[in-house]
């Protein structure tokens, strides 16, 4: 009897390390993103999670796995869009709720009937999730409500044997912070720079916290910083 785990984002970043560090521990893994996840044996539910209507499909690749071990699920994807909290449009902030915020809340539900003993529900937050930056404000505002929504899963799953936790990422070596910093090498150092270590994250170090959160149930209602050590300025 093998563990499933069900990651957003899978495609690529940390959602692909996560996929494959799964995989490698014997786990049968389903990715929910628009593209596929390419490491081999994964299952791709290739849903946009921005368009509600999603959650039949995905529900047919959860129930796939029922009778199986222990169930997590990674709330992973996110989107990182450039906006600002004065002018930001009602309609874009809604796409983004929908996304890193209303999407997480209907995966719970639908597999909430599968959370057999020792599984978890798992969020990826971000260090915007406890402060704010300029110019991201739509990101900031639901990466602080994952914090919200994994403290409120704590306590409502009071009295099971199902735990939860966040990870807040600093700075992580994927196409979202690449897309962001832009193709300058001067700037990429200087984000690097940003942490005591002086190097950027990889995606495989954050992998190893999410799978250390699946498998390490006292870490229920953990808000986990991995970020290396982050330089504040
Ligand atoms: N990289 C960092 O420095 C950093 C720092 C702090 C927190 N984080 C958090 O870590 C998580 C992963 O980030 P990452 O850097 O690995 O990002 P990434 O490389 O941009 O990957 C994002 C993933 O989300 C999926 N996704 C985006 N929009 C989607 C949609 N509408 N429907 C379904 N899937 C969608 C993408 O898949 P498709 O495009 O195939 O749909 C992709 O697999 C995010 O929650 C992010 O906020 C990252």
């Amino acid at each position: 009897m093998s563990d499933q785990v069900l990651i957003t984002g899978a495609s690529r970043g940390i959602g692909r390390a996560a996929a494959e560090r799964f995989r490698k521990e014997g786990w049968r893994v389903i990715n929910v993103s628009r593209s596929p996840c390419t490491v081999p044996d994964v299952i791709n539910v290739p849903v946009d999670l921005a368009v509600p209507g999603w959650e039949p499909a995905v529900e047919a690749a959860l129930r796939g796995g029922a009778g199986q071990g222990r169930l997590s699920v990674i709330h992973n994807a996110a989107l990182y869009e450039h906006d600002d909290a004065l002018t930001m449009d009602a309609d874009h902030l809604r796409r983004v709720l929908e996304v890193n915020v209303v999407a997480p809340l209907v995966l719970n539900r639908l597999a909430r009937p599968l959370l057999t003993d020792g599984s978890s529900l798992l969020y990826v937050s971000s260090t915007l999730g406890e402060k704010a930056v300029k110019g991201v404000a739509s990101y900031v505002t639901t990466k602080h409500a994952l914090i919200g929504m994994m403290r409120a899963t704590c306590q409502d799953l009071a009295g099971t044997q199902v735990h939860t936790a966040c990870v807040c990422p600093g700075f992580t070596d994927t196409e979202m912070l690449r897309e962001h910093m832009g193709a300058d090498p001067a700037v990429r150092a200087s984000v690097a720079g940003m942490t005591t270590f002086g190097r950027l994250i990889t995606p495989e170090e954050i992998a190893g916290v999410l799978y250390l959160c699946a498998t390490t149930p006292v870490l229920n209602g953990a808000v986990i910083h991995a970020n290396l050590g982050q330089i504040e300025r």
